[in-house]
């Protein structure tokens, strides 16, 4: 399984700081939604220049104008954009054809999707081949997390990697790993760890067992 750090309520120093040393225990960086609030796509370019052999994801969850925003995106050096499940699905198409057009991945964020299997179908009829699991931080705050979600996520998918989100830490990645996720989204489980560096070299060797 591959690790992604989503870098979400922090500084451009800080987040070249906290990278610098765990670059190497991660697979993909996440330029994170509130980041990309504060800083704009700046922090995508940097990574992409400090860190040529980290991809980038801009978590940009777009959810209107999909070929023209997830353009942005991929032009400023992503290899990942997120395009949110619930929107439109011709959002959908115009972020897929970008996507195809800079050979990057379009990930659906399938946060608030009532109806999983019914979306992932048409989701994966149009050409989604990456889904994400994905219990938001508001969510997580009223006790829920995205098990339930990615095990029926993994019974109906027929073609996407499965990325998992919300809240997971080393002491609960196995879980996800057991479930069937390709990647664990982490951010305040490395961020937020009293040891961050610690964190993301434990959840590491977890993940690549
Ligand atoms: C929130 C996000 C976060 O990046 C994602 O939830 C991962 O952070 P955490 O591990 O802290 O839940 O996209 O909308
Ligand atoms: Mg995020």
């Amino acid at each position: 399984m591959k690790l992604q750090l989503a870098l979400d309520d922090i500084s451009i120093d800080d987040a070249v700081a906290l990278l610098d040393r765990v670059h190497p225990f991660i697979d993909i960086v996440e330029v994170g939604t509130p980041f990309l609030i504060e800083e704009g796509l700046r922090p995508v370019r940097l990574f992409r220049a400090r860190y040529p052999n980290l991809p980038v994801l801009a978590d940009v969850k777009i959810m209107d104008a999909g070929y023209y925003e997830a353009r942005q995106a991929f032009a400023a050096g992503a290899a990942y954009v997120t395009v949110l499940g619930v929107t439109d699905l011709l959002t959908v198409k115009g972020c897929l054809e970008v996507g195809a057009e800079f050979g990057g991945t379009v990930v659906a964020d399938m946060i608030c999707v009532e109806d999983l299997p019914k979306r992932i179908g048409q989701l994966e009829g149009l050409g989604v081949r990456a889904l994400a699991v994905h219990t938001g931080v508001d969510q997580q705050a009223a006790g829920r997390t995205p098990a339930d979600e990615l095990a029926l996520m993994k019974q109906v998918s027929r073609h996407s990697e499965l990325f998992v989100a919300g809240g997971i830490t080393p002491a609960t990645v196995s879980h996800y790993i057991a479930l069937g996720a390709d990647v664990a989204i982490v951010g305040g489980g490395i961020r937020h760890a009293s040891d961050p560096v610690k964190a993301a070299e434990e959840l590491a060797r977890l993940a690549r067992q």
